[in-house]
């Protein structure tokens, strides 16, 4: 008699991990009434009033047949255009391609570049997502370089084997912004290297103090060595309409369309009818976000009074803050979302020096930041009294 246990997984499954947050905004929905949810990148600000306009608009003009693979033409020769004036590129419809957000430009972007042998290299601490994708691949090593100190100094690898280095400034958790010079010398290395940079560029609007990122793409007009990954999610408020775009050299772009046919064939129109009329003011809509993201972040700032919980600082962009935390992040979550509803994502799924790290998310509701400062400056962790 056999005893099935289901069926059987591709063994490149198992070095996938559930991101830790999941769990723990299960356990605090089952044990509290009240839930406030920090732990997740979504934008919780009502949409801006010429988003909710094109989305009255485009619902009613919208044909609901396929859109092209590539995405319409008139969408993909506008975010050319955005990327020319936003970076500098020298870029026209055919180096871009309109995707379901930045998650499945990365995925397809992978899927169209890596072979087996390759390396890539991410930041640690990483957004989960990204790693996920990569080990997908069979035969990729996958490395790190710390955000601690100059990235282009770190990214060497073996001579034969070729490298795509991932940024993603201002990076998710840390929002860390990488200096323009460091990412210059970056672009130099790929060059010398024939590596490849994948830039990951869903923050590159939603910065503080003035610390404005730049795009590898900068030093790289035509994009030779460069793919990009974009996303309309956070900077215009729209996770939910999934709308983003991979842009680099025409062949590449070609060969990915072909990729995308075996993906989601093409991105929705409803959706991609929203940018086209959007774009064009994205400016003023980042605006409002980014505004609403730092107030969150102002507030929590403020009102937070627990250094000797999570050693809090000032992110220079992105939606998050990434505190060291004198506990086992898993653990210390866990209590802290059944004692107080309030769930924050352990460190332990960003990469390998993550762990002893919360992440807390500013696109966070207000409410939900106001009453989360108040519980945790209150919160006492009785269970973790011996875990430091
Ligand atoms: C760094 C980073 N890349 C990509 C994504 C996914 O974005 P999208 O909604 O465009 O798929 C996120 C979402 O949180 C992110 O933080």
């Amino acid at each position: 008699m056999s005893w099935k246990t289901g069926l059987k997984i591709a063994s490149r499954i198992s070095r996938i991990v559930e991101p830790p947050h999941r769990r723990i905004l299960k356990e605090a929905a089952s044990r509290r009434s009240a839930v406030m949810n920090l732990s997740v990148g979504d934008i919780f600000i009502e949409p801006h009033p010429l988003v909710k306009d094109a989305v009255r608009k485009a619902s009613e003009e919208s044909s609901l047949t396929y859109p092209p693979v590539e995405g319409f033409n008139e969408l993909r020769s506008l975010i050319a255009e955005y990327l020319m004036e936003s970076r500098g590129l020298d870029v026209k419809a055919e180096n871009i391609l309109v995707t379901a957000g930045a998650s499945e430009a990365f995925l397809v972007s992978l899927m169209t570049v890596l072979d087996p042998g390759d390396r890539i290299v991410l930041p640690d601490p990483t957004y989960p997502q990204h790693t996920i994708a990569a080990n997908l691949f069979d035969d990729v090593t996958i490395d790190y370089y710390s955000q601690d100190s100059e990235v282009s100094s770190q990214v060497a690898g073996e001579k034969d084997r070729r490298s795509l280095i991932l940024v993603c400034s201002p990076n998710n958790p840390t929002g860390k912004v990488i200096p323009p010079r460091d990412m210059e010398k970056l672009v130099e290395h790929a060059r010398e290297n024939d590596s490849i940079i994948v830039s990951d560029e869903t923050y590159l609007e939603i910065f503080f103090n003035g610390n404005k990122p730049v795009s590898p793409g900068s030093f790289d007009a035509s994009l030779e060595n460069t793919i990009i990954i974009g996303s309309f999610s956070k900077n215009m408020g729209i996770t939910g309409l999934r709308l983003g775009f991979v842009a680099s050299d025409k062949n590449m772009i070609s060969r990915a369309g072909m990729v995308r046919y075996a993906t989601s064939l093409t991105s929705n129109t409803l959706g991609q009818r929203v940018v086209l009329k959007t774009l064009p003011f994205i400016d003023e809509i980042t605006e409002y976000v980014r505004m609403n993201v730092e107030k969150r972040l102002r507030m929590f700032m403020q009102g937070f009074r627990r250094m000797d919980l999570l050693n809090v600082y000032e992110p220079q962009g992105s939606l998050y803050m990434f505190p060291y935390v004198p506990f086992k992040s898993f653990k210390f979550c866990l209590e802290l979302a059944r004692e107080t509803g309030v769930v924050l994502a352990p460190g332990e799924g960003f990469g390998p020096h993550g762990e002893n790290h919360v992440r807390i998310s500013f696109g966070a509701k207000e409410e939900d930041i106001k009453n989360a400062i108040e519980l945790i400056n209150n919160f006492k962790p009785k269970s973790l009294e011996n875990e430091q």
